[in-house]
């Protein structure tokens, strides 16, 4: 069912922006305040027994986003405005409500510039500086991302510079708390793949702004970059 006209506490939600593994993203106005918002929703069913587990899996997933995201006060992170939860028919509707960014996502900003726009190297830089600093500040704050990638980076249109937007990260969905992590140290998970990953996807956001795909073609240069990237908190070991 889509949401487009249900309201939500004082959010009243407008249209669709996009929807993913997890829930569905609308721009609401913010009815109290007439102020254009973004809400992610996720639903799952009111009654007793439907909950299955994959609707389980995203109410939980959702949960981590939402407190990962609470704690962060960075230029470069999108920030959250609001947390709710409200019953509709027979729905119960959990939904965070963010900026909106109406210039979309850093994955639209580079199809519009097309395959034939190379971005210099000092664009790189900016975008890529911003980038680490987001992951740096959330790293500092125990949060491991987990899914970097152009599309879950929102973008700022920056006056003084059409051609370098600023980003903002987003989409903290599959983000791991280091506090939280049990079992295994966090030391162990970082050499058994979560920082690994990091890096991967870190070096794939280069990759792809830089157009420079041969980074990670030959097995000996995956070997290289593992060891040559040196991850934000790297300080109790040397994975
Ligand atoms: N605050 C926002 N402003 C504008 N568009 C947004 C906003 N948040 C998300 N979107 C759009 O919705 C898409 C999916 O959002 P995201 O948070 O990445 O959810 P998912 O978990 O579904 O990947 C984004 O790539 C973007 O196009
Ligand atoms: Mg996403």
């Amino acid at each position: 069912m889509p949401l487009e006209g249900q309201q939500l506490g004082r959010y009243r939600l407008l249209r669709l922006l996009g929807s993913g593994g997890m829930g569905e993203v609308y721009l609401a106005e913010d009815i109290s305040i007439n102020r254009q918002v973004a809400i992610k929703v996720i639903r799952a069913e009111a009654s007793a027994y439907p909950s299955t587990d994959s609707t389980k899996e995203a109410a939980r997933l959702f949960q981590r986003e939402v407190k990962a995201i609470s704690g962060l006060d960075h230029p470069n992170i999108l920030p959250l405005f609001d947390y709710g939860e409200e019953k509709v028919n027979e729905a119960i509707l959990t939904y965070m409500v963010m900026p909106y960014r109406q210039e979309n996502s850093l994955a639209t900003w580079l199809e519009k510039r097309g395959d034939t726009a190379i971005l210099s190297s000092r664009d790189v830089a900016h975008f890529i500086r911003q980038a680490a600093s987001a992951l740096q500040y959330a790293h500092d704050h125990q949060i491991i991302h987990q899914d970097v990638k152009p599309s879950n980076f929102l973008i700022r249109n920056n006056a003084d510079n059409p051609d370098r937007p600023d980003l903002l990260l987003a989409d903290f969905g599959v983000a791991k708390n280091r506090r939280n992590i049990t079992g295994i140290s966090y030391c162990q998970r970082r050499q058994n793949g979560s920082n690994i990953q990091s890096k991967y996807s870190f070096s794939s956001l280069y990759s792809r702004l830089s157009r420079n795909p041969g980074t990670y073609q030959t097995p000996g240069l995956i070997e290289r970059q593992k060891h040559a990237i040196s991850w934000p908190g790297s300080t109790c070991c040397t994975c």
